[in-house]
């Protein structure tokens, strides 16, 4: 299977007033302006409050600017949810959808995560789709079992290389300091792939950081990473770029 592009993903979370996230991706626009070295796809997923400061300084920069969710709808009466078209005026070039935050705390389900990316695709964007077992499903010996159920119920139909992004993020791998060891990244990301039936990128997510990017980047099948903590620190998040 021919390369697929890298794709190096910071998920900023529910952290950050505008200061904050204005200095970090100045930092990262000015490093990815005068870097010489040929960079992977880089994209950066702040609040939705800081969406369109962000966007402002990263114009014109090799960083793309990414939402962290968005509503199935194209509008209506949805208080305090943000609909994808909204996202894409602003210039977003990627959403996550099925976080497994949202998923735990929002209630997300599958069908709903596949309708949310189903409204990223309309309107251009590319829904970046996570997927992950908990730490008692992998205890179980049920975690392949999972997330190849969860690819399967959760992604577009038309997914495609250039379209859709899936994010194997295991949940007890989530700001835990823990990563699972890479030939269970590796098997995960083999199982993942056989199910899909297109090469989508596999990012994959958890407790990634500036130390450990290197490794988790050179375990086959891994295309590129989706990073929360690390990404909160400019310096961190580029190396991880760099690693790439
Ligand atoms: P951490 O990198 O903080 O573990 O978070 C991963 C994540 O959830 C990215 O979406």
């Amino acid at each position: 299977m021919a390369e697929l592009r890298r794709l190096i993903a910071g998920n900023w979370k529910m952290n950050g007033l505008m200061a904050d996230g204005l200095a970090r991706a100045k930092a990262l626009r000015t490093r990815a302006l005068r870097t010489k070295r040929p960079l992977p796809d880089i994209a950066l997923c702040p609040p939705a409050t800081l969406l369109a400061a962000v966007g402002k300084v990263l114009a014109g920069s090799p960083i793309a600017l990414g939402a962290q969710d968005c509503h199935q709808a194209e509008k209506g009466a949805h208080t305090g949810d943000i609909a994808a078209p909204m996202l894409a005026e602003l210039g977003c070039r990627h959403v996550i959808v099925g976080h497994s935050e949202r998923r735990a705390n929002h209630g997300e389900s599958d069908a709903q995560v596949r309708a949310k990316a189903e409204a990223a695709l309309r309107c251009g964007l590319i829904p970046i789709v996570c997927v992950g077992e908990s730490a008692e499903q992998r205890r179980a010996g049920q975690h392949l079992s999972v997330i190849g159920g969860q690819v399967e119920r959760s992604l577009p139909s038309a997914a495609t290389p250039e379209t859709v992004v899936v994010a194997y993020e295991p949940v007890w791998a989530i700001g835990t300091g823990l990563t699972p060891t890479p030939q269970d990244i590796e098997e995960a990301h083999k199982h993942l792939r056989t199910t899909l039936d297109a090469p989508i990128r596999l990012l994959y997510g958890g407790s990634a950081n500036a130390a450990n990017a290197k490794t988790l980047l050179a375990t086959p099948g891994v295309d590129g990473l989706l990073v929360g903590g690390a990404s909160l620190d400019a310096d961190a998040f580029w190396k991880m770029v760099l690693a790439a």
